[in-house]
């Protein structure tokens, strides 16, 4: 291994960083997507304006929420990296992490990936979704993480397979403390000021019954962005929901499935979408939560 860079350093991330870091990123993720596509798989493709800006939107509410958490790594061609982690209760969560393609591998990830760490050096959990670069799992594998591998269901949903689905509600800001206290009973922390953003940026879909509640952000072309509920049905239900928002000539996606949440394959199998592995769900201190379909930034 080649050392890093003389010139290199570490600092807090400012809110006037985010436009440069949000190209990193999308650059990092986009050369991964190049570098280990399987065959017969779509193009991988640049993130388009809208979810450029969404990304920007989200990463602005992580600043104020979690300031300390957030660190780059310059040198004189500008940013090189970045390493993204929030606290939720006592959850520590990382929400980015990427080094641009050509610097990685230098020891650029683990200082900023140590930065992040040292923020939720009081939390019991720790959690993050990792991508299935071996230099990613590797550092989580070294900081202490379990890594679970997870899976991902894509597909073109027709709309004859689509059950009816009685028990779910369009959802608001109104049910933030109803989500809050599913999130505590699947994964004791509440997403907390997350959800204040997500039910303003995703629409939203909530069952509330004695039986069981949860409720699922919805992601614009379907499928959840993140979905939690109290049982197994509640769960069903909703992911189905989230489904049913697809377009039938648009592929949509169900991402970071762990095995403890193989209501989610089934739903998949019926939707007659193709499975494949994808990454792990990297944790500290906690089994995977279920029933859950994580997010990619909030957990
Ligand atoms: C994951 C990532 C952020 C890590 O940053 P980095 O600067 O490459 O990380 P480091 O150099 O500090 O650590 C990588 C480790 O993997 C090792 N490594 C390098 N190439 C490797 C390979 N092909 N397979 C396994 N390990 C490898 C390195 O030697 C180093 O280990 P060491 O510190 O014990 O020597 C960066 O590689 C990246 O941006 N990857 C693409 C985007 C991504 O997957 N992000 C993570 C999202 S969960």
């Amino acid at each position: 291994m080649s050392g890093v860079a003389t010139d290199m350093f570490i600092r807090p991330m400012r809110r006037d960083d985010v436009p440069a870091v949000e190209r990193l990123t999308s650059e990092g993720f986009y050369d991964l997507d190049l570098r280990t596509r399987r065959t017969g798989r779509p193009e991988p493709s640049r993130r388009t304006d809208e979810k450029a800006a969404n990304w920007r939107r989200r990463m602005e509410h992580i600043l104020v929420h979690d300031a300390a958490g957030c660190w780059v790594a310059e040198d004189g061609s500008g940013l090189i990296g970045v390493s993204v982690g929030l606290k939720r209760d006592l959850t520590w969560i990382l929400s980015t992490f990427v080094v641009r393609p050509g610097e990685q591998g230098h020891g650029v990830g683990k200082q900023l990936l140590d930065a992040s760490l040292t923020y939720g050096s009081g939390c019991l959990r720790g959690m993050v979704i990792a991508s299935h670069d071996p230099k990613a799992a590797r550092r989580y594998r070294l900081a202490g993480f379990t890594l679970h591998p997870v899976m991902l269901l894509t597909g073109k949903v027709s709309r004859d397979l689509l059950p009816v689905v009685e028990r779910v509600r369009e959802g608001s800001a109104g049910d933030i403390d109803l989500m809050n206290s599913v999130d505590r009973q699947v994964r004791d922390s509440a997403h907390g000021v997350d959800h204040e953003i997500l039910a303003s940026m995703y629409p939203l879909v909530v069952v509330d019954r004695p039986t069981g509640s949860g409720y699922a952000y919805v992601e614009p072309g379907g499928g959840p962005y993140l979905l939690a509920a109290t049982n197994r049905r509640t769960a069903t239900d909703l992911l189905w929901e989230t489904v049913a928002a697809s377009s039938p000539d648009e592929p949509c996606t169900i991402a970071a499935i762990s095995p403890e949440n193989e209501w989610a394959v089934d739903v998949g199998m019926a939707a007659k979408m193709e499975l494949d592995s994808a990454g792990y769900l990297a944790l500290r201190g906690m089994k995977p939560p279920a029933p859950y379909i994580p997010s990619g930034h909030f957990l």
